[in-house]
């Protein structure tokens, strides 16, 4: 019979599997920290404690240095993104064109920072640079949908349509 401490083996046993075959393709040089960051996340979507651990060891560095490369960088992400990931562009238009005041709404709404996530996981926020759609701004992407000339009122319900239970309110 599977148990839970099966599963839980085998989703361990896949993580290293992972993990060795990315340290694979890069040798043991401290000058590869970052690259090797990067590719963890690009694979498993976040840096988990033990990743970090294991490219510590690799690369024969503590694993306090590890942490603090990875918390300096804010491209790194210790915890796994919600399901739905909204960022608001930052840029110089979408500046001149309210993106502080569309950010602040979408905060209170979703009740976190830019960096966090939702306690139920539904919503990640991050804020962006332009991304070459200034003809938009103020601009929001949620996932891979660009949505342009963005009010408050508009983003409200557009994040609305990307929540898995939509009987759940989102903050008006
Ligand atoms: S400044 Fe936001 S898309 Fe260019």
């Amino acid at each position: 019979m599977l148990t839970v401490a099966h599963l839980e083996g085998s989703v361990q046993s896949n993580f290293k599997k992972q993990l060795d075959s990315i340290l694979l393709n890069f040798k043991q040089d401290r000058g590869n920290l970052i690259p090797i960051l990067q590719q963890v996340q690009h694979e498993l979507g976040y840096l988990p404690g033990e990743a970090m651990q294991a490219i510590a060891d690799f690369l024969h560095l503590s694993s306090s240095t590890v942490y603090s490369v990875s918390t300096f960088y804010t491209q790194f992400k210790l915890v796994p993104s919600g399901r739905n990931v909204v960022r608001v562009c930052r840029g110089t238009a979408c500046h001149v064109r309210g993106s502080a005041s569309l950010l602040r709404d979408i905060e209170r709404r979703l009740g976190i920072k830019p960096g966090e996530t939702t306690a139920d996981r539904e919503h990640s926020l991050e804020t962006v640079a332009c991304i070459g759609a200034c003809a938009l701004a103020p601009v929001m992407i949620i996932n891979d949908d660009v949505y342009g000339r963005m009010t408050t009122t508009d983003a409200g319900k557009a994040l609305g349509n990307y929540r898995a239970n939509k009987e759940t309110e989102m903050k008006p």
